[in-house]
């Protein structure tokens, strides 16, 4: 049978299962991969396997009579290694392109433990010979939908420790449709890294005017310390590891290192990302 399908890793979380939807409208088959095949919605043209990228030997079936992976998986301690076996699976499979969504802050000697497996990861990739293309969103707007939006719904204001720093935050349905590009246009996009922004950095005083122009009450940014940050993200009980790489986040935001902006979004849709504005607008009922 003609190697003509693609398959999805994270096809059940956020961005995977835009992707999932993208890939059945169009027509294009899919097998979709996921830990548990439970609870999962069937989508036409895209048929779910169960796999875990821990277990090498259960990768070979998400990837038979496939041309293109695309790879995410969470933040877990052993995503360095998970997403290593997909590497050398697809490269025994003889895998003609991988789609890897990696993260603005990538560094493969970071002392972080995000940006340093996202990093180490890409190079594995780049070094497998496998055509590749790097996707590295710079923060994501659909972030400000948890506990942010929590906080205005409650008390109409919010805390972060970004002070007045700004990022460029991308919606993650402008990753997923540029996901789409690169897996079904994808000699334009070999061996390319794009690194995704919306057209506008902004601060979070700039979300909460979003906010209060669309919900029609004020909602304020309250500033607050990195200490403060530190001490609510452990009474959550979050792992040190990621305390520790989100501080560095907000540290970053708030030294005025994340306000880069880029047309890569742009270029490969063909039209511009979605604002701060169009993206509060569209999720009103989450901070109402
Ligand atoms: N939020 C941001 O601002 C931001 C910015 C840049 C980059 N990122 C990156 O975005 C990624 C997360 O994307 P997301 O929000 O779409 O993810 P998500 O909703 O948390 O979903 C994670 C997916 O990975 C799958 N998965 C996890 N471990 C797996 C394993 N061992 N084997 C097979 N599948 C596995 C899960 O599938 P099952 O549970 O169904 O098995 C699930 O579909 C992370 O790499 C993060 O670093 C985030």
């Amino acid at each position: 049978m003609k190697n003509n399908k693609i398959t999805v890793f994270g096809a059940s979380g956020n961005i995977g299962s835009l992707l999932i939807h993208l890939l059945s409208k169009a027509q294009i088959e899919t097998i979709a991969v996921t830990r548990n095949c439970h609870n999962t919605t069937d989508f036409p043209f895209s048929r779910w396997v169960q796999a875990d990228m821990s277990h090498k030997e259960s990768l070979y079936a998400t990837m038979e009579n496939s041309k293109a992976v695309f790879l995410l998986s969470g933040n877990s301690p052993t995503v360095v290694e998970e997403q290593k076996n997909v590497i050398d699976v697809a490269k025994e499979m003889a895998i003609k392109h991988i789609v890897k969504l990696s993260s603005g802050a990538a560094d493969p000697n970071s002392r972080f433990y995000v940006p340093y497996s996202h990093g180490q990861i890409e190079n594995y990739l780049i070094a497998s010979g496998i055509h590749y293309t790097i996707l590295r969103p710079n923060g994501i707007m659909q972030n400000w939908l948890g506990e942010i939006a929590d906080a205005v719904r409650k008390e109409r204001k919010f805390y972060e420790a970004t002070g007045d720093g700004k990022r460029a935050h991308v919606d993650r349905r402008d990753i997923s449709d540029v996901a789409f590009k690169c897996l079904t246009v994808p000699e334009t996009h070999f061996d390319k890294i794009y690194f995704l922004t919306s057209d506008k950095a902004v601060n979070y005083y700039d979300v909460a005017t979003a906010i209060s122009n669309v919900i029609h009450e004020e909602v304020i940014y309250c500033p607050i310390s990195f200490e403060q940050a530190k001490q609510d993200m452990e009474e959550k009980n979050m792992p040190a590891t990621l305390i520790e790489t989100f501080l560095a986040y907000d540290a970053a935001q708030r030294n005025g290192e994340t306000e880069i902006v880029t047309d890569c979004v742009r270029t490969i849709l063909g039209c511009p990302p979605r604002t701060l504005e169009t993206f509060i607008a569209d999720h009103a009922t989450y901070f109402q």
